[in-house]
């Protein structure tokens, strides 16, 4: 069974789909560090990023794979062609790139076909599913679907917030336009542009705490009687997904 979680950066969705997984017990999927992950190993290999078919010969030669710990069905590692990018996949130089490298339909093709083989193998058990693009391109058929957003203005709060904390650049007004230019490109792109799915549930987070919104989601999946059918998957299986 999936959940498609869809929605913009800055929504609160990375955060919502994992407390998710963890509280129902289901694995993660997280479909933007696949794209990140191919982003670094692009720029490594000094390839052009207005390149799509290298890039998506790139991507197709070298799959994405995450680690896991005992115990913990979230992944702790993210790999590709077996090299670790855990924390290089989170530096400025995949952020300033990866909306160009994923805008590729190439590079999408692949990453696609890897997601699906992830979260469909047979012994992989149940998925929530991170992204952009899950609940109308990757997985169309998700029993459930929900498009976490929230006001641009908002957005750039929290990310300011965020960068602060961590110690980076935070001014809220620059943020605020890198959100907005960051939208109207992954909204407008040819190719599995942002979008909600036609019967995706939209979950405003503008004033909606982390928990609340995960409640929901949680809700409506074990009213669905789905929560307790997939009781007996089994975490920690990797299948596909697994290093
Ligand atoms: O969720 P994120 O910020 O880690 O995503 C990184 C980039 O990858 C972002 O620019 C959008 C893109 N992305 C995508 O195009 N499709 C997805 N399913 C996931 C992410």
């Amino acid at each position: 069974m999936i959940i498609a979680i869809d929605g913009p950066a800055g929504s609160g969705k990375s955060t919502v789909a994992r407390l998710c997984a963890r509280q129902l017990g289901w694995h993660y999927l997280d479909t933007g560090a696949m794209y990140r992950a191919v982003t670094v190993a692009a720029l490594e290999r000094g390839l052009a990023l207005d390149d799509g078919e290298a890039l998506g010969r790139l991507t197709s030669e070298c799959p994405v794979s995450f680690g896991y710990v005992e115990g913990d069905p979230l992944p702790a590692t993210v790999a590709i062609a077996g090299q670790d990018v855990t924390a290089a996949i989170r530096t400025a130089a995949a952020d300033a790139n990866v909306s160009e490298v994923s805008a590729h339909a190439q590079v999408r093709e692949a990453c696609v076909s890897q997601q699906r083989a992830i979260a469909t193998d047979r012994d992989a058990g149940n998925y929530v599913v991170e992204g952009r693009d899950i609940g109308t391109v990757v997985f169309p058929q998700a029993e459930f679907k929900f498009f976490v957003t929230a006001s641009p203005e908002e957005r750039a709060r929290r990310r300011s917030a965020q960068n602060a904390e961590r110690g980076l650049p935070g001014d809220y007004q620059q943020i605020l336009d890198a959100i907005r230019a960051r939208d109207a490109y992954d909204s407008t792109r040819a190719v599995a542009p942002l979008r909600a799915a036609d019967d995706a549930v939209v979950i405003d987070t503008t004033e909606l705490s982390i928990q609340d919104v995960c409640a929901r989601i949680v809700d409506a999946v074990q009213r669905s009687g789905a929560a307790a059918d997939a009781a007996g998957a089994p975490l920690g299986s990797a299948g596909g997904a697994g290093a």
